[in-house]
């Protein structure tokens, strides 16, 4: 039997009040989540740039909580020499955007920190097929990256699945996070799918309608029914 892995929660800080990080941080320390999510944009990759290097260089001393940057970018490997120097924890690159993909993750691994692919919704597993003994977890984007805010790719919800059958049938025990539109309504399926790393941002932590604890709170309640559905999937 496969011992179920805690769900994290990691905050994307694009969808945080910059204003008022400080105070953001405190609050996300005292609910407390797993990772802090960092977007990463180029304004190449991806049309957008909402943060850079320098607000985790600004936060990194006053946590404890473990980093997690997501880069969007096209030079994915002078972005990995700077985060490691920033005392990163883990780094997801998206597979189409890295000329060499496994030097790329061996690159990461090799400056200490975690080494994630990330998946756009059009791309398909079989990406990971030559780079799996470099992964030490794998993104499965459910929205086009680059922007807060979208709606969710329906065909990506089934890949989330399709990820946890495809690492099971090569005996890789790797997280699964999901990326884009992780809302209330959609956290639950995505847990019963076999999500194990919800990066949450407008659509849940950072509601608009609701405080960080009152949306905390409903995210733990989502948490917990996916996690409910998936006991009542595997018991049938
Ligand atoms: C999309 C980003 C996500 C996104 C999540 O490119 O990677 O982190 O901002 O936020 P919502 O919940 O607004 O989709
Ligand atoms: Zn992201």
């Amino acid at each position: 039997m496969t011992v179920a892995r805690p769900i994290q929660i990691a905050p994307s800080m694009m969808c945080a009040d910059l204003w008022r990080l400080p105070q953001i941080l405190a609050e996300l320390e005292s609910i407390p989540v797993d990772l802090l999510h960092f977007d990463l944009m180029d304004a190449h990759y991806v049309p957008n740039m909402p943060m850079g290097l320098g607000v985790i260089e600004a936060l990194r001393s006053h946590t404890g909580i473990p980093f997690d940057a997501h880069l969007m970018v096209q030079n994915n490997d002078f972005f990995v020499d700077k985060l490691a120097h920033l005392g990163v924890q883990q780094v997801s690159v998206h597979a189409e955007s890295a000329t060499h993909l496994d030097r790329t993750l061996a690159l990461i691994r090799g400056a200490s920190m975690s080494a994630g692919v990330a998946l756009n919704p059009a791309t398909p597993l079989c990406w990971l097929d030559f780079v799996i003994e470099h992964l030490d977890f794998v993104l499965v984007m459910t929205v086009n990256p680059g922007f807060a805010g979208q709606k969710l790719v329906p065909a990506a919800m089934r890949k989330i699945a399709g990820c946890r059958d495809y690492l099971a049938e090569r005996g890789i025990d790797v997280p699964i996070q999901v990326d884009g539109n992780v809302s209330f309504q959609h956290i639950p399926a995505m847990v019963a799918a076999g999500a194990s790393s919800l990066v949450c941002g407008t659509s849940s932590l950072f509601h608009p309608d609701g405080s960080l604890a009152e949306n905390a709170a409903r995210t733990r309640a989502s948490i917990a029914e996916g996690l409910a559905l998936r006991s009542r999937r595997e018991d049938t």
